[in-house]
């Protein structure tokens, strides 16, 4: 079983985004997912909640929401029931987030194309750090050939950490699937889209398996 955990201090960056579409991908492969949700904002929740009421619900998806200091008992009880655990984090990095980083195999911090992004992005490199856990930038709201797009590539090059090759572009159906309870590969409306999801989900794996 692989933990990985989503956290950025910046409140829109793409975390939701991220897991949710990331739970679709390892489920499409037929992996069964678990998702923790440890803000208490709830979009996770809120999304599986639409899941379910679309879909009924699923045996490979399990969700449940967590504190920051419960999350190893939440962790160890669906161990059994998942390949893969994602956690959805609070937009804020203090020291209870460092309970979750530790628990994870992988910390995923997205960025999106705005320098504030960038600025708030130390925070959890360092806590990441001092929790001995790998972290990859995902470089979200890509949108190609833009000078605010490279650069923001250019800051995150500085911030030392590595990002992931795989980014995910600027576009509507990203909204609109969180909104409907699906990722955008179930949406089945754009293949580029779909083929960027699939390419994180797998560089992902990779990094766990590497
Ligand atoms: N790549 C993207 N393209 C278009 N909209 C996006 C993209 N990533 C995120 N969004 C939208 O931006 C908003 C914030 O994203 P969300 O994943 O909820 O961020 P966070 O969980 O970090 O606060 C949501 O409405 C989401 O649908
Ligand atoms: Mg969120």
């Amino acid at each position: 079983m692989k933990v990985i955990c989503v956290a950025q201090q910046k409140g829109g960056a793409g975390k939701t985004t991220i897991v949710s579409n990331l739970a679709v991908a390892y489920l499409a492969e037929g992996k069964r997912v678990a998702l923790l949700d440890t803000d208490p904002q709830g979009s996770l929740g809120r999304w599986m909640d639409i899941r379910e009421e679309t879909f009924g619900e699923d045996d490979m998806l399990h969700f449940a929401t967590a504190t920051a200091y419960g999350i190893s008992r939440a962790i160890r009880s669906i161990r059994k029931d998942a390949d893969v655990v994602l956690i959805d984090t609070p937009p804020k990095v203090d020291s209870d987030v460092r309970w979750i980083l530790k628990e994870a195999d992988l910390v995923l911090v997205p960025v999106s194309a705005s320098k504030a992004d960038v600025w708030a992005t130390n925070d959890v490199l360092d806590l990441a750090e001092r929790a001995g856990t790998a972290t990859r930038i995902v470089l979200n709201r890509t949108r190609a050939g833009t000078r605010v797009g490279d650069d923001v590539a250019q800051s995150v090059a500085e911030l030392g950490a590595r990002t992931l090759d795989a980014t995910l572009s600027h576009r509507v159906i990203y909204a609109e699937a969180l909104g409907h309870g699906i990722g955008v590969l179930e949406a089945k409306r754009s293949a580029t889209v779909s083929d960027e999801v699939r390419a994180l989900a797998g560089a992902v794996s990779a990094e766990l398996d590497g």
